[in-house]
């Protein structure tokens, strides 16, 4: 689908597989993939060029890319990368001492710009959370109706028949109670409701399952796959589990160090990952070990330090096929049919 031509950033052009032309940040492409996949031609989210810091440390670093109507984003990475911080982005609620810069727009509203009030009056309305700890979504000394009223503007029949539809038994009961009398999977089911309850158009969950045990994660994970038939416009699913996008995801990000270093179809980035971290965290991934796996796999070293500067590729003091010019030079973004990887040796 796209036109191939050569990779002009890197001296190293001996090794390397030929570049595309980037495709997802170029908008008419992006389009005629949307057509393909069948997603919606219109745009909800678009990010570009966009960074956040707080203090020296750069937690998000130069992020473009594009979310339609019907698009579920997935967004990888280990701990530290800034999947939290581009999450609270999305969601208006990013620290006061965060300093960004670039564009992040939600049907056309830059959201890093908005004042009090603005943010106030998309978060919960047109853009709901759930997070790791449902306890930082519901008030502890409130009743699960109550708050379900108070935040969603939920009449209690209509809070009763959400919390059936998330498979919580005895809704009237469980209305009555407080967050700290459920278990943490009818806690996060009620997060959820209360989420869905405001009818949003963007529904961002970061990390919804991480604290949950197996089989309440599996509970969860079903429950959201079936919302997303509830959320009118997109999804941003936030996780270190590749499973757990793969189970829910139309889409992935696979962030590093700030970096979106590769995107695609979750289809596409499970069966043919193409950036050195992308193959590293597939390979780490405990679910796809064969039984027989005499040890875990780790990806040697550690994330940058986010407070010092950079220079050429941020993978490549880990990274198992780095070449000369990785660690002068930044690596050019190149085309992957359903995304981009942002490697000098892709293919190589
Ligand atoms: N409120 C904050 N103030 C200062 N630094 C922060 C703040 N929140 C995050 N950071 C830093 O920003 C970087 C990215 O953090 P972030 O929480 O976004 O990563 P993450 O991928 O969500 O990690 P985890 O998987 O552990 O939740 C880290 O270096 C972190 O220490
Ligand atoms: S740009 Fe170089 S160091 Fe970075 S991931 Fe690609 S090969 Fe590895
Ligand atoms: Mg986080």
């Amino acid at each position: 689908m796209f036109e191939r031509q050569k990779a002009k950033t890197c001296d190293c052009a001996d090794v390397h597989a030929p570049a595309l032309r980037p495709g997802p940040e170029n908008k008419s492409l992006l389009l005629l993939f949307f057509r393909k996949e069948g997603l919606s031609c219109v745009m909800l989210i678009e990010i570009e060029d966009f960074s956040v810091r707080y203090g020296r440390v750069k937690a998000v670093a130069q992020i473009s890319l594009q979310i339609a109507r019907g698009d579920v984003l997935g967004i990888l990475g280990e701990s530290g990368s800034g999947k939290s911080t581009l999450a609270l982005a999305l969601m208006a609620l990013l620290p006061r001492h965060a300093r960004v810069s670039g564009r992040l727009a939600f049907e056309g509203l830059d959201l890093a710009r908005l004042d009090p009030a603005g943010r106030r009056a998309l978060r919960g309305r047109k853009i709901a959370a759930v997070f790791q700890d449902p306890f930082a979504s519901l008030n502890p000394v409130m009743r699960i109706g109550t708050q379900l009223a108070a935040f969603a503007g939920a009449t209690r029949e209509a809070a009763i028949d959400m919390l059936q539809r998330v498979g919580i038994g005895e809704p009237e009961r469980r209305m009555r109670q407080y967050p700290f009398e459920l278990s943490g999977g009818l806690r996060q089911r009620v997060a959820i409701a209360a989420a869905l309850l405001c009818a949003p158009t963007v529904l961002v969950a970061d990390e919804p399952t991480t604290a949950l045990d197996a089989a309440t994660e599996r509970q969860i994970l079903a429950l959201l796959r079936e919302s997303r038939a509830l959320v009118d416009g997109a999804m941003v699913i936030v996780s270190h589990d590749l499973s757990v996008l793969a189970a829910l995801c139309t889409r992935i990000a696979v962030l590093y160090a700030g970096e979106v270093v590769e995107l695609g179809t979750a289809t596409d980035l499970l069966r043919a990952p193409r950036h050195p971290y992308t193959r590293a965290l597939l390979a780490c991934d405990l679910r796809r070990l064969p039984k027989s796996a005499a040890r875990f796999p780790t990806i040697a070293g550690q994330l940058p330090d986010p407070a010092l500067p950079r220079r050429g590729c941020v993978f490549a003091p880990r990274c198992p096929v780095r070449l000369p010019c990785c660690a002068e030079q930044a690596p050019p973004v190149i085309a992957a049919p359903s995304g981009f990887v942002r490697c000098h040796a892709m293919g190589a």
